[in-house]
């Protein structure tokens, strides 16, 4: 018999209570405001919907997010101009990135036209925000040019192998690899540039996919970034035997393809980046990159600048975060913008989250087939990935 637990879902775990102003008001706090481990807040991952149309065994297992599973109504969703107002008070306190995300984000009907809003947007010295997008790229194919011409910079597909059959088992609604190679290609043309490729690697599932990936995207001015398969939420049933670490997909990778690691390009990176060799040996940029992502061998929380906003109005500090804040009346509440900002001020300058580096200390209790047995944490379609 199966010791395979399935929890029961639910994100309503109560919020925590947004702390106490502080007696000095936000303008003592200064900026870029930091948090205990002193981490500016740089990025905001704003989740537009909780539905996706795939179901990733690693995400979504068709077996909870079926049917009877219970989203979010339409009405707990902030509309465009609360997540507009809400993004304006993150900016304000130094967010220069925009990320929109899900569930599945081009599932939001009229998801340009929130887009358009944000691209109006400046920085809080007046340069334009970076706004970009996670998407499977089942909707690309349709929606790139819209997207762009809305302001998008740019788009991160998620992608776990150009095998149909291995695909379709990762996403489990027989979607085809075709459609979502057709919706990169719309991408590129469409001029989203520096497109990024996520492939989240499972033992046992699709490792055998890594080299016809990086063979495929090298070359095609992409970058395609390897991402350690996590614990994230409750309900994958995620063994750490499942996970491929970073070390081994390069070595996988360094057996037909000659790489060099590359310098980060920002502060609070999460991908490690190498760049291809060319056949004299140089680096050459015009094969693009590799990036792994190794949050389960390699922490990175010590530069975490991301923050995350539910589609109801929720702000978590971490991915794996049990509990969020409520933000949706202060984000509703038009009159004092000011008591918003605050409200994220102090919790922001009182974030301790670093999950990731505390696993290595504390490991996820597991149960005797190697399953994680936490059941609180929140899932990563709610939040946003
Ligand atoms: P770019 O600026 O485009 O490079 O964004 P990014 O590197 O933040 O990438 P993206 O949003 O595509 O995230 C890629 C994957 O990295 C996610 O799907 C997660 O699996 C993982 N990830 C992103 N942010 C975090 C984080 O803060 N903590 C952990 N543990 N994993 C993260
Ligand atoms: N581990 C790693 N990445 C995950 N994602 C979702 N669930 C997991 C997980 N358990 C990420 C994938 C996908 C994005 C939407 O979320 O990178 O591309
Ligand atoms: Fe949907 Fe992305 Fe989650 Fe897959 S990983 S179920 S595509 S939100
Ligand atoms: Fe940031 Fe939490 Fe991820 Fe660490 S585990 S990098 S603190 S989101």
């Amino acid at each position: 018999m199966s010791e395979r637990v399935i929890p029961i879902i639910s994100q309503a775990l109560g919020s925590l209570a947004i702390p106490d102003l502080l007696g000095g008001g936000v303008q003592s706090l200064g900026l870029p405001l930091r948090d205990t481990l002193k981490r500016p807040l740089r990025d905001l991952r704003i989740s537009v919907t909780d539905r996706c149309n795939f179901r990733c065994s690693y995400c979504m297992p068709k077996e909870i997010f079926d049917n009877d599973y219970k989203y979010l109504p339409h009405s707990a969703l902030l509309t465009f101009e609360e997540i507009t107002r809400a993004a304006k008070s993150f900016i304000a306190l130094g967010v220069e990135k925009l990320r929109l995300t899900g569930g599945e984000p081009l599932l939001r009907k009229n998801i340009e036209i929130l887009i358009e809003q944000l691209a109006a947007l400046k920085t809080l010295d007046d340069r334009p925000l970076d706004i970009t997008l996670t998407t499977n790229g089942s909707l690309l194919a349709k929606k790139a040019n819209a997207l762009k011409a809305a302001g998008l910079n740019r788009v991160t597909v998620s992608l776990d192998g150009l095998d149909d059959e291995v695909f379709k088992k990762m996403n489990d609604v027989d979607f085809p690899v075709s459609d979502v190679l057709s919706g990169i290609e719309a991408a590129k043309a469409a001029g989203l540039g520096s497109i990024k490729i996520n492939m989240v690697v499972k033992r046992g599932t699709n490792e055998q996919e890594i080299l016809p990936m990086a063979h495929y995207f090298r070359g095609k001015g992409v970058a395609l970034r390897f991402i350690e398969y996590m614990d994230v939420g409750a309900t994958n049933g995620w063994r750490m035997n499942e996970v491929v670490p970073s070390a081994e997909v390069l070595k996988t990778l360094q057996l037909e393809m000659k790489l060099t690691p590359l310098a980060p390009s920002q502060l609070g990176e999460t991908a490690e980046r190498w760049g291809y060799l060319n056949e004299q040996g140089l680096h050459d940029p015009a094969l693009g990159e590799i990036g792994f992502i190794s949050s389960v061998t390699k922490a990175f929380c010590s530069d975490c600048n991301r923050a995350r906003l539910t589609t109801e109005g929720q702000l978590y500090l971490c991915l794996f975060a049990t509990q969020g804040y409520d933000l949706k009346e202060l984000i509703r509440d038009e009159s004092q913008p000011d008591k918003l900002i605050a409200a994220i001020a102090n919790i922001w300058t009182q974030r301790e989250d670093r999950y990731s580096q505390l696993r290595d200390i504390e490991p996820p209790q597991l149960n005797s087939l190697g399953e994680n047995l936490s059941k609180r944490k929140v899932e990563m379609s709610y939040i946003g990935g």
